[in-house]
């Protein structure tokens, strides 16, 4: 007897009831798979499920406006819980921030940037890519926002190695050829030679070879399996029409030479689960997702300038005192509080919730990153370099240079001239804008020549620690025991969320996943009291 497809389905789905459906489905690619299915587990909580328990509707204060705070007040809103978002800053977002001509940056000594960027030209001074799997990817298209592609890895792109000698940039495209070459030719000739024998049979030695040759467009083995450069590490003169066939880079370097410069330790990156490509940014700016959760929050209840300064959990509720935009004390009494500000900012926050959360919130490092923009006049790097997009890695204290995935082919554009963390970040820090600026050029010159200083047309520079409200880049856990896990249940009426309380630190999707957890134990408690 043979089924149908659908017959099939049918007959399983009579006795295996939805579970085993589903399950079948998946096995036949036909419906989401396990990890699609843990992933819309998430049931925002609905008006209804107040209907039947003649439960009202709670009054919920959040603290912070960043990410983790907007998609608690959004997730909650859906039931109709009665959310106020409180905000230090003057602005929604937190970490996620674009800036733009005319804004203003003010560091913890009162230092103050004005950005004079042209119309259309951001910096995403947070938060700047996401990768597919995340729940960010969600929310963009229930919010409506409009997404392109970020490009984390460009062939085009450069290393550049200085402590290892090297006096010009080397494109990623000449790095891998001339990496994977030389890994090729070594791995053939000892598989070939018998070096493996203990590992491979012979007909694994033919297909590892057979892999290696087109892995490193190496000769054959009347050849060696000698790799001599070739067409992937790119061309001097592009192939043109008529008598122009291209002229190959010259001089490809020994095989010491190619490992002495360590660039092979950069490929690694693009492997990452988080950092594959394709990844993903909004088109116009990182800051499209807090202000589309805004819009659909309402502002009425969100208050900006609203510094929290006391946090008091009570026999039924919570009273938060804060300090509004006007500097006068204010206090809101709610059934909950979700306090999404960083942790260490939290440690400093009077609160009656004991020691042993108090010793938790202080329990995180808190890490340094810093980044500068730099408007130019012409975007020189897609004119005389060839390079759209992607990610120049170096050993300089810039550490990482990006090129924009937006505005291609238009007059200006911004490039990152610096993302660097730790001891980089905080050497940046140190200095003033126009230091950070001059330091940055002089840099980025060893990869771009004087162009990158003399098109210069404007900047800004962020570093993370010295942002008031925030006074850090992310942070991290020495284990995911003990404070961790205590900061993930609530104390009291108080519930934590944020991006800090997720394996998913220094990503928007952390906080996403750690905001829905939070909306959902608070949910099930008012349900189930
Ligand atoms: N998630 C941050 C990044 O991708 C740290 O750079």
């Amino acid at each position: 007897m043979s089924y149908s497809r659908r017959g099939f389905l049918t007959a399983v789905g009579a006795t295996g009831g939805a579970g085993a459906l589903f399950a079948t489905m998946g096995a036949l690619g036909l419906a989401p798979t396990a990890e699609a299915a843990a992933r819309t587990a998430f049931v925002p909580p609905q008006p209804s499920d107040f209907t039947l328990t003649g439960r009202g509707a709670k009054k919920v204060v959040v603290l912070g406006a960043g990410v983790a705070g907007l998609a608690t007040a959004y997730e909650l809103g859906k039931a109709g819980y009665d959310c106020t978002v409180l905000e230090a800053l003057d602005r929604v977002g937190g970490r996620n921030w674009t800036i733009r001509g005319g804004d203003r940056l003010t560091e913890l000594d009162g230092s103050t940037q004005v950005a004079r960027f042209s119309d259309g030209v951001y910096l995403n001074a947070g938060p700047a890519r996401l990768a597919q799997w995340m729940v960010t990817m969600d929310y963009a298209r229930e919010l409506g926002v409009a997404l392109e592609v970020f490009t984390n890895a460009n062939a085009q792109a450069y290393i550049f190695h200085e402590a290892a000698g090297m006096t010009a940039p080397v494109r990623w495209r000449t790095a891998k050829a001339d990496v994977y070459g030389y890994v090729a030719e070594l791995l053939s000739t000892a598989t070939d030679a018998g070096a493996l024998d203990a590992r491979l049979t012979a007909q694994d030695k033919e297909r590892l070879i057979a892999f290696l040759r087109g892995f490193g467009s190496i000769g054959n083995r009347a050849q060696g399996f000698a790799y001599t450069g070739g067409e992937r590490r790119g061309y001097h003169v592009d192939p043109g029409a008529g008598e122009q066939p291209g002229v190959e880079l010259e001089d490809v370097p020994t095989l010491s030479e190619v490992f002495a410069s360590g660039v092979g330790q950069r490929f690694s990156f693009e492997f990452g689960y988080d950092q594959a490509m394709l990844m993903f940014q909004p088109v116009g700016g990182m800051d499209a997702i807090p202000r589309a959760f805004a819009d659909a929050i309402g502002g009425h209840r969100i208050r900006l300038r609203s510094k929290v300064t006391r946090i008091t959990d009570l026999r039924d509720g919570v009273e938060v005192e804060y300090q509004d935009k006007n500097g006068r004390g204010q206090r809101i009494r709610a059934d909950f509080c979700v306090a999404t500000m960083p942790p260490h900012i939290l440690a400093r926050t009077p609160h009656n919730l004991g020691p042993d959360v108090q010793a938790a919130l202080a329990t995180p490092t808190v890490n340094s990153a810093g980044k500068i923009g730099l408007e130019y006049r012409r975007r020189w790097w897609e004119t005389d370099e060839n390079i759209y997009g992607g990610i120049t890695n170096t050993d300089l204290d810039l550490a990482s240079m990006w090129y924009p995935s937006y505005g291609y082919g238009g007059r200006r554009g911004l490039v990152v001239g610096y993302y660097n963390f730790g001891a980089q970040a905080d050497a940046y820090a140190a200095l003033s804008h126009r230091d950070r600026e001059r330091r940055a050029v002089e840099q980025g010159m060893k990869i771009h020549g004087p162009k990158y200083r003399d098109e210069l047309a404007a900047s800004v520079s962020i570093a993370w620690k010295l942002q008031p409200h925030i006074e850090g880049a992310w942070v991290g856990w020495p284990s995911r025991t003990g404070a961790y896990q205590l900061l993930n249940r609530p104390a009291g009426h108080v519930h934590f969320a944020g991006d800090w309380l997720s394996y998913m630190i220094a990503w928007q999707s952390g906080a996403l996943e750690s905001a829905r957890k939070t909306v959902t134990d608070l949910h099930q408690r008012v349900l189930s009291s």
